[in-house]
């Protein structure tokens, strides 16, 4: 195990029956080198991003969501196009310099609206913008990208495609592959990202989902634990563990050291102190919540959720006390991915401050091509 670990560290590179051992055995050791990674790659700078919740209306009907459109006992919203704008000028007046534009995957924000809110937020804030918005066509995210749209986040969530079919109905994995497919050659900086703990969902599974994730050359992978809603088809499941997330977060982070991997809410959900214990495991982001009010308690994706009777502004200063107490700072940039390509900064970085090597030799990502091969997808 610890030659596995020792190993990693330098190559980046494990066998599918390595990440099984991985994830059936890692302990403590595994975390500090992820952790160890994470510092000498990204730094110990924390990347925040601002989460707008627009609408919890959702056409999908993924059998683990509490916004599933089959789930009648949620009570539904849509923000208007100034209700966005607003909450993300808040953001930016908070600090944030990233907002994220999430919802579920509710039609009556045409690619047309979303790219004039955000071109709004652009215009009266310096910020970058994420959407996590689901499946839509390559022109519609031609259109969001065109309007100024940065980052894009959608989860494969498994690529157990039997496993896929069964949790998704009416959705199509080869679809959503193709999704991210046309978000990477439209230079947008794509996140994926699984669920662990999904009954039937083997530690191969989570292997294969690790690969996958390499493979694509994902600019960000989010992972979260399973967590059972009663309004959904699993609610009496048992759901994920804080633990086994962990794992496959820090063996994410030895595979792929360079990109940006945020500490989950779901995590912070099973444990109470999950966001710092994933920010020492191998995370470097944060998406704290910025939507206001009742909304918050309406976008109940899973039950537990956290900070739903909190404002923006006190969330912000707590996470940034929170990240202070482990002695990292927040970062003030936009957060973009910043490639280091192996190997030749391999060596250079492991014997010098991780700023210094950024700034005087990588480039800033300008959405060209991040390497990953998509021949597979
Ligand atoms: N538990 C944990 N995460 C969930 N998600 C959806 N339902 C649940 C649940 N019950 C995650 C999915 C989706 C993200 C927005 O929320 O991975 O991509
Ligand atoms: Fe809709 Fe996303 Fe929930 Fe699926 S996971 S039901 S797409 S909000
Ligand atoms: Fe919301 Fe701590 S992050 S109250």
């Amino acid at each position: 195990m610890q030659d596995i670990i020792n190993s990693v560290k330098t190559t980046h590179e494990l066998s599918k029956p390595e990440i099984v051992e991985l994830l059936k055995n890692g302990g403590d050791e595994l975390f500090k080198a992820a952790d160890e990674v994470r510092k000498q790659y990204v730094g110990d700078e924390v990347h925040l991003r601002a989460l707008i919740e627009f609408s919890n209306i959702c056409r999908c009907n993924c059998k683990y969501c509490g916004l599933r459109c089959d789930n009648k006992n949620i009570e539904r919203y849509r923000l208007s196009k100034e209700e966005i704008v607003d909450l993300a000028k808040k953001a930016y007046s908070y600090g944030y310099r990233t907002v994220v534009m999430q919802s579920g995957e509710d039609m009556y924000f045409t690619a047309e609206l979303l790219a004039e809110i955000i071109k709004e937020i652009k215009l009266a804030s310096d910020v970058a913008i994420t959407l996590s918005i689901g499946e839509r066509s390559f022109e519609e995210y031609k259109i969001l990208k065109s309007a100024g749209a940065d980052r894009f986040l959608l989860r494969i969530e498994t690529t157990d495609k039997d496993l896929y079919k069964s949790l998704h109905p009416n959705m199509d994995f080869e679809n959503r592959k193709r999704c991210l497919r046309d978000l990477k050659e439209l230079g947008y900086e794509v996140g994926t990202g699984c669920l662990v703990g999904l009954k039937g969902q083997s530690l191969e599974a989570l292997a294969d989902d690790i690969l996958f994730f390499k493979e694509i050359g994902a600019d960000m992978i989010g992972i979260g634990p399973f967590i059972p809603h009663k309004n959904t088809p699993l609610g009496q499941d048992e759901g994920g563990s804080f633990e086994l997330a962990l794992k496959v977060m820090a063996i994410t982070r030895l595979l792929m050291p360079d990109i940006n991997i945020p500490a989950t809410t779901a995590m912070e959900t099973l444990n109470p102190n999950g966001r710092l214990i994933a920010l020492q495991s191998g995370a470097n982001v944060v998406m704290p919540n910025a939507t206001e009010g009742d909304y918050r308690r309406k976008y109940e994706i899973y039950p537990g959720k956290i900070c739903i009777n909190d404002s923006p502004a006190k969330c912000r200063n707590c996470i940034e006390r929170k990240i202070n107490s482990i002695g990292r700072t927040v970062s003030t940039s936009k957060g973009f991915r910043r490639p280091l390509t192996p190997p030749t900064f391999r060596g250079d970085v492991a014997d010098k401050k991780i700023e210094d090597v950024i700034e005087n030799i990588l480039p800033l990502p300008t959405g060209e091509d991040k390497g990953g091969n998509y021949e597979n997808l």
